[in-house]
């Protein structure tokens, strides 16, 4: 059964460049409560875990490196049908194909730096909002 929440990222190019607040009124515009959030820098090794189901794609190691090279912001959002409407929001993953009124569109630069993750079902959320937060920290 579908649940409510879903987990985002606000990956490094966005942090440095102070589009966190530009990301998060997005978001809350789109119809998402935030439950949890975070601004946390995370160590390779810590990258790799939470990248871990993409440790055979040829990308793995641009990719951890990538997201412990600045801060992210982690979230767990929730509305209705929390996980495929957060990725109707952000727009798909390559920038060049996003679609007009998405995340990505007006913030990502490239595939890599594209601004945002969301997870992509809801075991998936809810193992990668476990990943950052505990229950008690969840409201
Ligand atoms: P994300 O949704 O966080 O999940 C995996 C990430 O790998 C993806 O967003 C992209 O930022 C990154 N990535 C880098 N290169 C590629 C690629 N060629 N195809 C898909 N994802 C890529």
């Amino acid at each position: 059964m579908a649940t409510n929440r879903t987990f985002t990222m606000i990956k490094p190019d966005a942090t440095q460049e102070n589009h966190i607040g530009g990301i998060l009124s997005m978001i809350e515009e789109g119809g998402f409560r935030i439950v949890a959030l975070k601004k946390v820098l995370l160590t390779a090794e810590r990258a790799g875990q939470f990248y871990e189901v993409h440790k055979e794609r040829p990308f793995y190691g641009d990719l951890v490196k990538y997201m412990s090279s600045g801060p992210i912001v982690a979230a767990i959002l929730e509305k209705d049908n929390a996980v495929a409407d957060f990725r109707t929001l952000i727009g798909a993953t390559n920038p060049a194909q996003a679609a007009e009124g998405t995340i990505r569109k007006k913030y990502a630069k490239s595939i890599e730096a594209n601004a945002v993750h969301g997870s992509d079902s809801d075991e998936n959320a809810q193992i990668e909002g476990n990943f950052f937060f505990g229950p008690d920290e969840q409201f």
